[in-house]
């Protein structure tokens, strides 16, 4: 019996590809760079708006170059690969500018603030033949991607629900962009919950969401979740999500469970808690298959953020030598955006929404 779950992210053979980044911010400072540095990737440049954002992690990271603009980095004949992390609005135009000059990309979530962004976004991708994927990098935490094999190899049997709980404190004030925009839970939080139950259970044929406030929030936009998802025949997922948790961390809990005929695993998503160092994930697992009545718990190495990253980048790295689209493409990605705009339209009109009405 293979009990190696096989969840670390998988690299490319070749780690040498020229990778620049566009914005300096807190994402990049503490997930993406720490990740690439563990995973050997080589990042040659690095621009922000703000420009002694990019000088600063330039130096920590040793970074060769700090282009003055995106029009700057485009420009470098030696980036193969543009990953960028500024806020979405700002993505259409620098994807146009990166995909003119024939350079792969990693764009950030969420990929577009409207579904019709983000087809633009495709759109463009596809035009000039260029890998385009999205840094949607739940797939790659550890629990989830363990749980991708345990499903794969058939050890829950058929499945019949899966269910996401949050019951954290997130202080979304805490970034301005994130103060002002209505709908927010959702399009930042949530969002990777619901791309990993996709990757995890196939894509849901509709979804019934309530989202509230909290009494006194900074933000505008929710910040408490409860989105059911049904899938074709008897299969159904939630997700519960509370960030307004006012009781000390040792009332905190992020869980995450897959129920099958023959099989169920439960876990936590380590990165929510011990904020903001996090801790690993834990995953537990019973399956008939296997054992009666014997429950395995491997220990898993690695958390969400920063390792997930390696995935994110290592499969568009991946995607580009092996000539083929990566799993967490750009087009891949409109599936999980029609959930996020199902859900929004779901709590505004206070009904069930068909994915398929999201076009
Ligand atoms: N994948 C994930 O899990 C994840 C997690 C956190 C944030 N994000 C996303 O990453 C993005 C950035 O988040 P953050 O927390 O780093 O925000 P941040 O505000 O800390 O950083 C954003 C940086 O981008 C720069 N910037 C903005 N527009 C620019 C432009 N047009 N050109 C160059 N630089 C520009 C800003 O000056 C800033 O330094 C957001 O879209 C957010 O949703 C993704």
């Amino acid at each position: 019996m293979d009990l190696d779950l096989n969840y670390q992210p998988k690299l490319p053979r070749d780690k040498s590809k020229k990778i620049a980044i566009v914005g300096a911010g807190e994402i990049v400072r503490e997930a993406h760079l720490p990740a690439y540095k563990m995973a050997g990737f080589h990042v040659v440049g690095i621009t922000d708006s703000v420009q002694l954002r990019a000088e600063q992690l330039a130096e920590r990271y040793a970074i060769p170059k700090v282009y003055q603009s995106v029009e700057d980095l485009v420009a470098d004949t030696d980036v193969e690969i543009v990953d960028i992390a500024v806020g979405a609005s700002s993505q259409p135009s620098i994807v146009e500018s990166v995909v003119a000059a024939g350079k792969h990309v990693l764009c950030q979530k969420p990929l577009g603030e409207t579904y019709a962004m983000a087809k633009h976004i495709v759109n463009m991708c596809s035009a000039v033949g260029v890998k385009a994927a999205v840094n949607q990098q739940m797939r790659w935490a550890p629990g989830i991607a363990a749980t991708r094999t345990i499903v794969e190899r058939g050890w829950l049997g058929q499945l019949t629900q899966a269910t996401i709980q949050v019951n954290v404190h997130t202080a979304f004030e805490h970034w301005p962009f994130l103060r002002q925009i209505d709908t927010l839970e959702v399009m930042y939080h949530s969002i990777h919950y619901m791309d990993a139950i996709r990757y995890l259970l196939g894509t849901p044929e509709y979804i019934y969401a309530d989202g509230a406030r909290y009494p006194g929030q900074v933000s505008h936009g929710e910040t408490r979740t409860m989105i059911h998802m049904k899938f074709p025949g008897e299969l159904r997922a939630l997700i519960h999500d509370n960030h307004n948790n006012w009781a000390d961390e040792s009332d905190w809990y992020a869980t995450f469970r897959f129920e099958g005929t023959d099989g169920i695993v439960k876990g936590t998503n380590g990165a929510l808690y011990n904020y903001p160092q996090g801790q690993e994930d834990t995953l537990s697992f019973l399956s008939k298959e296997l054992h009666p009545d014997f429950w395995f718990r491997p220990i898993l190495k690695g958390k969400w953020f920063p390792h997930a990253f390696m995935g994110t980048m290592g499969e568009l790295m991946r995607a580009v030598e092996e000539n083929r689209e990566p799993s967490n493409s750009v087009a891949d990605n409109l599936k999980t955006l029609q959930m996020v705009f199902a859900a929004y339209l779901s709590m505004d009109e206070n009904r069930p929404v068909w994915l398929s009405e999201i076009q």
